[in-house]
């Protein structure tokens, strides 16, 4: 199979990172389709804790090269703070490993202050974004004004980015917000653009010749379906297309050269959310800290990027449904099982119910899921701790049955379990 594509099935933060670092020892590429700086993946890897941002989760091991695909927004100062952070921690880092498509588009901090500005206007109705300035990049790009990764090698980029640094402070202005140095921008960028260059490519060529000669390509989702800018619960969502099928447009890979591709959908055992939109398996108070944790830990339930308290609820299997059909995900894996560790019973949405109808499929989407009560199955929990089994058989018979109930819902079966954030912490289902 030359292509698996590693996709978030809920509102992210569903565990993508650990998950493509699982799979991604044998791979010859392991590729960002979408997004930018926005998606925060965490790896564990003994005492060492990687949280990335922008180079794909695979870089962590020495065989695969690493590709920032067309479809993602860069900033070029978090791309080389990532590079350095890697490199001090000991991943090799270079051009022969890791390349940037020409025809990504670049963040600049007029997109970060724009973000903040547009937010800020949205009062009570904000989305809640990351701050990382995806909205107006994705905008650039639509609008047909954005500045391409490409553009770093024309001579005369640096007066392109002024003219769009001037332009980003009228609408800035408008917006009430303070305008931002121009000079100083173009300051940052002249730094940034001598030490990008040398990993600019044709990562589409690359891609398409790597699947003819029968390698192996893992594509990194960021963010999760549920945040997909046209099937996720727009408004609130990202710029960008989460969904798999975004892994064809996001790299430049032909959607034939994708036969027989595998669509891993990454699944929490329980639902998070950060920022605004609806959930409607939502639990707070006592239940919420439980699920989500104290902060003590370095899993619990606080955002990789923001550092945001993550909403919690109970696993809706209307929406993973959903996020099935969306994406034809051929697999589940699901994540933080040992977390439901404890719990006497556990809750799982099987339906909707509305005017007296139940429904488990959605007919309009999940953008207005107003006025619908989740419907729960309850399902005998386990006491035991599960972090340190590694096979199926040993996982307590509550925790199979649950797994079970999810692949039923789900229509497709569940091929790992991670019982902790630890690279070797993962049960099989041989
Ligand atoms: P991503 O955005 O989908 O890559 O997910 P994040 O890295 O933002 O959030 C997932 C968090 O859960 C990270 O802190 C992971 O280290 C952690 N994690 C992943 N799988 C497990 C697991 O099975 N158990 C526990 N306890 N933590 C996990
Ligand atoms: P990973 O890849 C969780 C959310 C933000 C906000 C909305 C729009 O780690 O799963 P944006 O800054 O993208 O314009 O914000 O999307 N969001 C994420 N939530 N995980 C992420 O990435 C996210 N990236 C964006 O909180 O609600
Ligand atoms: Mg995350």
């Amino acid at each position: 199979m030359a292509l698996q594509i590693i996709v978030g099935a809920q509102w992210g933060d569903e565990g993508k990172g650990r998950i493509v670092d699982w799979f991604a020892a044998d791979s010859d590429y392991v590729a960002r389709y979408n997004g930018g700086d926005n998606a925060g993946h965490s790896v564990t890897v003994g005492p060492k804790l990687f949280k990335l941002h922008l180079i794909p989760s695979g870089i962590i091991h020495p065989k695969p090269v690493a590709v920032l695909g067309n479809g993602m927004v860069v900033n070029p100062k978090a791309f080389l703070d990532e590079t350095d952070m890697l490199q001090k921690a000991g991943v090799e880092i270079n051009p022969q490993r890791l390349r940037i498509s020409y025809a990504a588009h670049l963040i600049t901090p007029a997109h970060m202050a724009l973000d903040k500005a547009q937010e800020v206007a949205r009062g009570k109705g904000n989305i809640g974004t990351t701050g990382r300035g995806i909205g107006p990049a994705y905008t650039d790009k639509a609008t047909r004004r954005g500045l391409r990764v490409g553009d770093l090698l024309a001579p005369d980029f640096l007066q392109h980015l002024s003219a769009q640094i001037d332009e980003a402070n009228q609408q800035l202005s408008f917006l009430g917000a303070s305008p931002i140095d121009n000079g100083a921008v173009v300051e940052e960028f002249q730094r940034c653009r001598e030490a990008m260059l040398p990993y600019i490519a044709d990562t589409s060529l690359e891609l398409c010749n790597a699947i003819s000669a029968g390698q192996r390509i893992l594509a990194e989702g960021a963010q999760g379906t549920l945040l997909d800018i046209d099937h996720g619960t727009y408004p609130f969502v990202t710029s960008s297309s989460t969904v798999a099928s975004g892994v064809f447009t996001g790299l430049g890979i032909g959607v034939t050269a994708a036969e027989g591709a595998q669509v891993t959908g990454v699944c929490k055992s329980f639902q998070t959310r950060v920022g605004s939109g609806p959930f409607p398996t939502e639990v707070f108070d006592d239940l919420a800290l439980r699920l989500r944790g104290t902060g003590q830990n370095p899993w619990d339930e606080y955002g990789t990027t923001t550092g945001r308290a993550r909403r919690v609820g109970w696993l809706d299997g209307v929406l993973l449904r959903y996020a099935v059909r969306v994406n034809g995900m051929t697999e589940l894996v699901i994540t933080k099982l040992d977390i439901l560790s404890g719990f006497q019973t556990l809750q799982l949405c099987v339906g909707y119910h509305q005017n007296g109808k139940t429904i488990v499929d959605l007919s309009f989407g999940p953008s207005n899921l107003e006025g619908y009560e989740p419907v729960y199955q309850e399902l005998p929990g386990w006491a035991e701790d599960v972090s340190a089994i590694r096979t199926w058989d040993d996982l307590p018979a509550a925790a199979k049955g649950y797994l079970d109930a999810i692949a039923h819902l789900a229509g497709v079966p569940v091929r790992l379990a991670s019982v902790g954030p630890e690279r070797e912490q993962m049960v099989e289902n041989k």
